[in-house]
């Protein structure tokens, strides 16, 4: 399976923060955002990424993660000239999927919890689609999950104005190899935008469509306001600090998974300069 990070967008709603830098960039906490949704990627065993962002922003990705080896993976990238919406990512990245399944995740979407990289392994299905849903308090912000009375996907709608349910669809979905075909065929929505619900809606239809209820014991963590990247940020180093262990650690996972020899950790340690993130690294060692 192939992954992709959608890392484009405005970030308006972070203006001023993100008017010259890519939300993806900003810290949270002690990594660049964009190391979280690699990182959950990686965890699920997803070695060749493509990661797309804005022209504009495509040069500092490169500069920061570059052809992803030191991590033991594979990474390529393209730009998405202007934001019109999610299922273009899959247009854009049809050529690198090459007729491959796909996992996708928005560069904003932040996972954490106990065997996540091993639930999303065990939840995947060979065919169809995959979504993974979390309860929210503020549903008409999110895509959200209707189910029928036998609990099987009923509907999807994008911030529904009035309640549905409270099943918001996180931004990480698996997709078999018609994914870019679909995609093709999306009309815009009213909102001007090619919405990755109406590709979602088409697996419906077809009823391929399949969804892993994210447990309790997973945060599932929003990064789109100042209010918000805050939280996450204080997630992260409340949760490290309590535990001595980093959160998207991406030469953690890489060693951990034998992607990459001791000799290399020591070398990306080294490539850091002297810093706790550093020391982190050698810590692994031994
Ligand atoms: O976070 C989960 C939600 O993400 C889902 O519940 C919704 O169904 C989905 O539409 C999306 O909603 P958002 O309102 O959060 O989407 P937003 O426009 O903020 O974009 C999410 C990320 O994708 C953000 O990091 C920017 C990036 N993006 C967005 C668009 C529209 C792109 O790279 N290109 C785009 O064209």
């Amino acid at each position: 399976m192939k992954g992709i990070v959608l890392a484009g967008g405005t970030g308006s709603r972070l203006w001023p923060i993100t008017k010259v830098v890519s939300k993806q960039l900003l810290p949270v906490y002690d990594k660049p955002m964009i190391y979280y949704p690699v990182s959950t990627l990686m965890l699920a065993g997803v070695r060749e990424i493509l990661i797309i962002t804005t022209p504009h922003d495509q040069e500092s990705f490169i500069e920061l993660l570059g052809d992803g080896s030191q991590f033991g993976i594979e990474l390529s990238y393209a730009v998405q000239p202007k934001p019109e919406g999610l299922a273009q990512a899959f247009i854009i990245g049809e050529k690198f999927l090459d007729g491959k399944s796909c996992m996708m995740i928005l560069g904003d979407n932040i996972f954490h919890g106990a065997g996540l990289g091993h639930d999303l392994i065990n939840s995947i299905p060979k065919s169809g689609a995959h979504i993974f849903t979390y309860e929210v308090s503020n549903p008409s912000d999110y895509g959200i999950l209707k189910l029928d009375s036998k609990g099987l996907p009923e509907s999807i709608t994008e911030k529904p104005k009035s309640f549905i349910s409270n099943l918001a669809v996180t931004g990480l979905y698996a997709f078999d190899s018609k994914v870019s075909e679909i995609a093709k065929g999306v009309e815009p929505s009213d909102r001007g935008e090619y919405e990755i619900t109406s590709v979602i809606n088409s697996y419906l239809i077809s009823n391929t469509l399949t969804y892993t209820a994210l447990s309790r014991g997973t945060a599932w963590l929003d990064t789109g306001n100042p209010q918000s990247l805050n939280d996450a940020a204080d997630y992260i180093r409340i949760i490290e600090e309590r535990t001595g262990l980093k959160i998207g650690c991406l030469e953690e996972i890489a060693f951990r998974n034998s992607w990459i020899n001791a000799n290399q950790l020591s070398v990306n340690a080294a490539n850091l300069g002297k810093n706790s993130y550093s020391s982190y690294l050698l810590s692994l060692l031994s």
